[in-house]
């Protein structure tokens, strides 16, 4: 296999003085969708805040194709190509659909392909075309999530991170969500979902990760952890 996109290396990270990453360590390989997954509490988002910078860890480190991000602030990383999808969306909710998306190119290195990479966006889902001038904060809970998707993908993200992207949608919508998250896949984006829908997460992921506590619990391929007696009992009720 080549050398990972993404480790993370031996991680802790704390809020004040309550530790909440112990020692986390795991990879994601150019080209995977990977799923993290654990319970409420467990460190999911947190592990996601310490990939983007925005809680940096108070030991161990971050690579990003080999190198540390230790020295490179939160905007950098999205430069590097490190977009997150934050659980519950965060659009601004009175800016119109297209001002959110714009928003998501205010780097360097996506501004000045901001308008074709709206097109692109606006053809993956033609809803947000249709609904660019209305305020996001009046469209549904799937066009949200749609908005908070495509804006990240406006930053021409390598690293596309979505945290609970299903949190709150009806079954069609998830079905939807994940359809997108296949056709990202489809097109070389390596992608690293955190899911609360673990048979849709398994299904559309090649290896999930397990943190308990903010340690690492398993790691495996989807088969293997949706086949585990662990992960069963735990989370798919079975
Ligand atoms: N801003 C914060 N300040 C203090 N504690 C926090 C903060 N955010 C999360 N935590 C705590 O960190 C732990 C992990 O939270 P989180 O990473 O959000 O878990 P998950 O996403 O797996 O549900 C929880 O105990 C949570 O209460
Ligand atoms: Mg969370």
């Amino acid at each position: 296999m080549s050398d990972p996109l993404l480790q993370v290396e031996a991680i802790d990270v704390a809020y004040g003085d309550i530790q909440v990453l112990y020692g986390l360590s795991f990879e994601v390989h150019a080209g995977e969708i990977v799923t993290l997954l654990g319970s409420n509490g467990a460190g999911k988002t947190t592990t996601l805040r310490a990939i983007t910078g925005l809680r940096p860890p108070q030991a161990g480190q971050v690579r990003f194709r080999g190198e540390s991000l230790a020295a490179v602030p939160a905007a950098g990383r999205a430069g590097l190509g490190i977009a997150l999808v934050p659980e519950g969306r965060e659009l601004w909710p009175q800016l119109t659909v297209k001002e959110n998306l714009e928003l998501g190119a205010y780097g360097p290195q996506a501004r000045p392909h901001a308008k074709q990479n709206l097109e692109k966006v606006f053809t993956m889902f033609p809803r947000l075309e249709e609904r660019q001038q209305q305020l996001a904060g009046s469209l549904s809970g799937g066009e949200q999530q749609m908005c908070a998707i495509g804006r990240a993908l406006m930053s021409e993200p390598v690293l596309l991170m979505l945290d609970e992207p299903s949190l709150g949608l009806a079954p069609i919508l998830v079905d939807q969500v994940m359809r997108t998250i296949s056709d990202l896949h489809a097109t070389g984006m390596t992608i690293l979902l955190v899911e609360q829908n673990l048979h849709r997460a398994l299904e559309v992921s090649q290896r999930g990760i397990v943190i308990e506590t903010g340690r690492l619990r398993l790691h495996g391929s989807s088969a293997e952890l949706a086949a585990s007696p662990e992960i069963r009992a735990a989370y798919l009720g079975l």
